[in-house]
């Protein structure tokens, strides 16, 4: 038997297959496929790619209860979407995954199984934190394994919408005109440009009760109009709304620490991305464990986790489409040698909202000269940074990092920079990096970072996103090609 995980019908639709002995045949994001960034729902491309991995019969697992979440949004006045899975995947996409039963998973329980079945630990303490589920928008879980391998969680603790950390920050994401659900990273880039004068107003106006995370307003439906932050500055409203985050994160957290009975900390949900706030979480807990893709997109490997109900074999986030063939070291070094950067679409893509070298634009990381370079390409605001990957063995010797990571190997956590006049591009204004640590696992993103660090004697490379501007990641060959006629960058397969 095969377990296919669905995450679709609200935003970054995706399918997951893992087979009979706990391996995960293919997890992959429906925009990829579809081309439009954060699509909710399932497309033909990626069902057909997905059902070519799958080997035996399969189940269908839905990663939530629809009729919970039509119940909160009739109570909130909202229109209700739909009561089924199969209604909202619709039926021409249902008959070509073979029109069978789809077993539901509540929304924060698919979260905590896409962390804890993936994670090193035999039991931990699982924090769910995202915008909204069904009706849970925080969540404390004990998980563990019994005696024969099957997976159990209790719940220890939750808040129910509209109580919600998410919320809070897609609103002020909105506030300072940006996309909410979406952009919320951006906001994150800037906080480190402003002051946090307005972080106490926030607590004071929005929370009646900040150690139980008791909200006043309702922030699902934004900001409420004339609200005290019409004349701020936006970067002081991402610093203040950041600073606001971290606080709430660091009480749900202490809650954790208190109720949970194990000090390995799993963490999911949306909020997990916000590698800023991340760096924290080692005052709490010892092992830390956040899942490359703990969003909503991540769920379908939870919904599928908790249909296969035991641990996963992980080993890496390569699971999505496959463009066939080496890594091409050689190659890319020299184009590096040459013209300092380089597309690369190898192997199969990555799960999760991260570049992490099998769709990355590659460059030079050494230099005043080269961030500009790259930006021209890419065409993101001035104020953020590129990334840096680096050998993991050479990570302490370029970044402090923080207490509880001593990796970081899907960009989970942000650590200072110890030389950040060498390498301008990798450096954010606070002389923070969003570090990406490469293990030696063999992967061709390592084979490449050890024959450049031969070459050069430096051990990192600059690493973004392999994406034309407003669509997604490249995906296949011909997403490779078109890249490479369009920014006249050579993009090697
Ligand atoms: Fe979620």
């Amino acid at each position: 038997m095969n377990y296919i995980g669905i995450s679709a019908g609200f935003h970054d639709a995706g399918i997951s297959v893992i087979s009979d002995n706990g391996n995960i045949l293919f997890a992959g994001h429906s925009e990829r496929y579809s081309k439009k960034k954060h699509d909710p729902d399932l497309c033909e491309g990626i069902i057909k790619d997905a059902l070519s991995y799958a080997t035996y019969n399969y189940e269908l697992h839905y990663y939530e209860k629809p009729w919970l979440k039509a119940f909160r949004q009739f109570r909130a006045g909202q229109p209700m979407i739909s009561l089924s899975a199969k209604k909202i995947i619709g039926p021409e996409l249902c008959d070509l995954l073979g029109d069978k039963p789809i077993t539901t998973h509540s929304h924060h329980k698919s979260h905590a199984a896409a962390g804890f079945q993936t994670s090193p630990f035999d039991h931990a303490t699982v924090v769910i934190i995202d915008a909204i589920g069904e009706l849970d928008c925080i969540s404390i879980w004990d998980a563990c394994y019994d005696k024969n391998g099957t997976a159990h969680y209790t719940k220890l603790w939750s808040k129910k919408y509209p109580n919600s950390i998410g919320l809070f920050y897609s609103a002020m994401t909105q506030r300072v005109g940006l996309k909410p659900n979406e952009e919320e990273y951006i906001l994150m880039g800037m906080a480190a440009y402003g002051k946090p004068k307005h972080a106490n107003r926030m607590v004071s106006h929005y929370l009646e009760n900040l150690f139980d995370l008791d909200f006043r307003h309702n922030l699902h439906i934004g900001l409420e109009p004339n609200n005290f932050l019409q004349q701020a500055e936006d970067m002081d409203i991402a610093s203040s709304a950041q600073l606001v985050c971290e606080t709430l994160i660091e009480k749900v957290m202490h809650k954790a620490f208190r109720l949970g009975s194990s000090k390995n900390l799993v963490y999911g949900g949306g909020v997990a991305l916000n590698c800023l706030a991340n760096r924290l979480l080692g005052k709490y807990f010892n092992n830390i464990w956040i899942m490359p893709n703990p969003g909503d997109a991540g769920n379908s490997l939870g919904a599928a986790a908790l249909g296969y109900g035991r641990k996963i074999n992980w080993t890496d986030a390569f699971l999505g489409h496959d463009i066939k063939g080496p890594y091409p070291v050689d190659k890319i070094i020299k184009e590096l040698k040459k013209n300092k950067m380089v597309g690369v679409a190898n192997g199969r893509a990555e799960f999760g909202p991260r570049a992490l070298g099998n769709r990355s634009l590659l460059a030079d990381p050494r230099g005043p000269e080269i961030k500009d370079k790259v930006n021209e390409i890419k065409r993101r605001q001035k104020f953020r940074p590129f990334a840096p990957i680096i050998l993991e063995e050479h990570v302490d010797n370029y970044f402090d990092m923080p207490a509880g990571f001593s990796n970081s190997r899907y960009m989970q956590v942000i650590a200072r920079c110890r030389h950040p006049d060498f390498f301008p591009a990798i450096v954010h204004h606070d002389n923070t990096s969003r570090v990406q640590t490469v293990a030696k696992d063999g992967s061709g993103i390592r084979q490449l970072l050890e024959a450049w660090y031969e070459k050069t004697g430096c051990p990192m490379l600059l690493n973004t996103s392999l994406n034309i501007r407003g669509e997604p990641m490249v995906n296949d060959r011909m997403d490779a090609d078109r890249f490479e006629k369009l920014y006249n960058l050579k993009v090697i397969s």
